[in-house]
């Protein structure tokens, strides 16, 4: 086995670190795998297992380690791998999932599309977004403020983007959380299969159709030659759907929990709402929505605080555990909005380093700029130790987020 080969004694509780408790709160784990095993393989929930890298230092290098790779080809036996198929499933052309060439061809394509200053154009519209579903929402009596406001908001503003009909969007949340969680009863394939045909069909009538749109874009992109396949468009649609709402509404369940139940920060931010993005920021690097990021693959033996990870193992990033480690953060479980975040690696970092970061930052803003604003006297529903996170390697977020917001003032 892969273990024999790399030579690793791993007990049975840390072997095992995303179960349990970890949902919840995985920042003991992370605290403990730092400090004692920096480097350390795991079992993933749905089988197999991964090596978890830590430590700050090793994260932020391992990002731009070119022995590293998105290919996974590279755990399979030398002999085999080039007759395997490149790709795993139909999405296996998300950018996400590729190494140069084929990654740096899609990413400029969709690139110009999200820079900060067109990102800053959308302000005025993502403020009308949010104003439109606050003002819907009922005022003295518990709302899941994640299924009203944290979820659709993102979602809405990534299918504008796209182009995607506002009728269609109740029918993928469930495929995408489906391809996110880490649960046992989650059927992967139906989910994917039910985006496959959603975004092929969709593609179609861009093409019969075309809306100005970014699918209709790059749809235009792909018929003008060869730089863009029917299949690449339709990867493309899936990655930034998922990737455009399924993080950033965690960030501002994680942030609204925050100030709900942090009085002196809410008190701040009430007063000087001009440091909202600071406190964003913080929230980011303190308990930002994608704690790992999703997999890579050692092409070679590569070395990390003197552990040898070996050739064709899964390797994990964790970018939770990085903002978390007291060698590059002082009082790293302190949240703190007047700290320096700079460095922080909730975005990951190097050449994946997420193409949606202004505009989830962006967003992240106005949602909690705008809650506040409206309401500033919102409470959590429940006492917080019934809330129920998610279950998934990736994201760590809630699954509801019961609030009383509370009368209007004035
Ligand atoms: C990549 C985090 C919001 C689109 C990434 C990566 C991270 C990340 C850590 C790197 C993955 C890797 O290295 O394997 C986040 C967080 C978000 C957020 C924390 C919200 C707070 C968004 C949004 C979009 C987006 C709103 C929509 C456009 C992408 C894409 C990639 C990516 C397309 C892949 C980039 C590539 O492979 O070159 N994101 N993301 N993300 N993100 Fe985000």
């Amino acid at each position: 086995s892969r273990r024999e080969q790399g030579g690793s004694e791993v007990t049975a509780a840390e072997h095992s670190v995303f179960e349990g408790a970890f949902w919840r709160d995985p920042y003991p784990a992370y605290e403990r795998l730092r400090a004692q095993a920096p480097v350390r393989e795991v079992a993933l929930p749905r089988g197999g297992t991964t090596w978890l890298i830590t430590r700050y230092d090793d994260v932020r290098a391992a990002f731009t380690d070119p022995r590293l790779v998105k290919d996974h080809r590279a755990t399979l036996p030398p002999e085999v791998r080039e007759q395997a198929p490149r790709l795993p499933g139909p999405f296996g052309s998300m950018m996400i999932l590729l190494d140069p060439p084929d990654h740096t061809r899609l990413r400029r394509l969709v690139a110009r599309a999200f820079t900060p200053r067109r990102t800053a154009e959308l302000r005025p519209r993502i403020e009308a977004l949010a104003a439109a579903l606050l003002d819907a929402l009922p005022v003295d009596e518990p709302v899941d403020l994640l299924a009203t406001y944290a979820v659709p908001l993102p979602m809405a503003v990534i299918c504008e983007l796209l182009g995607v009909p506002d009728t269609d969007r109740d029918a993928f949340g469930p495929w995408s959380r489906a391809l996110v969680d880490d649960h046992d009863d989650v059927d992967e394939q139906q989910a994917t299969a039910g985006l496959a045909q959603y975004l092929h069909a969709l593609v179609e009538s861009k093409r019969r159709a075309p809306d100005g749109a970014l699918l209709s874009a790059l749809v235009e992109v792909s018929e003008a030659g060869d730089q863009l396949s029917t299949e690449e468009v339709v990867a493309m649609g899936v990655l930034l759907l998922i990737a455009g709402h399924e993080t950033t509404a965690n960030l501002i369940g994680n942030a609204v929990l925050g100030v709900a139940t942090d009085a002196a920060l809410r008190e701040r931010l009430l007063a000087g709402p001009e440091q909202v993005p600071a406190a964003v920021e913080e929230f980011l690097r303190w308990d930002g929505p994608v704690h790992n990021a999703p997999l890579r693959f050692a092409a070679e033996d590569v070395e990390y605080s003197g552990t040898t990870i070996p050739a064709g193992s899964v390797v994990t990033l964790s970018v939770g555990a990085a903002n978390r480690d007291p060698d590059r953060f002082d009082r790293p479980e302190l949240l703190d909005p007047d700290r320096d975040t700079g460095g922080h690696l909730a975005f990951g970092h190097g050449l994946h380093y997420c193409l949606g970061a202004p505009l989830a930052r962006l967003e992240g803003e106005v949602a909690l700029r705008s809650l506040l604003d409206r309401f500033p006297g919102l409470r959590l529903a429940v006492p917080p130790q019934d809330l129920a996170h998610r279950r998934s390697v990736i994201v760590h977020g809630l699954e509801q987020l019961p609030v009383v917001l509370g009368p209007r003032p004035g």
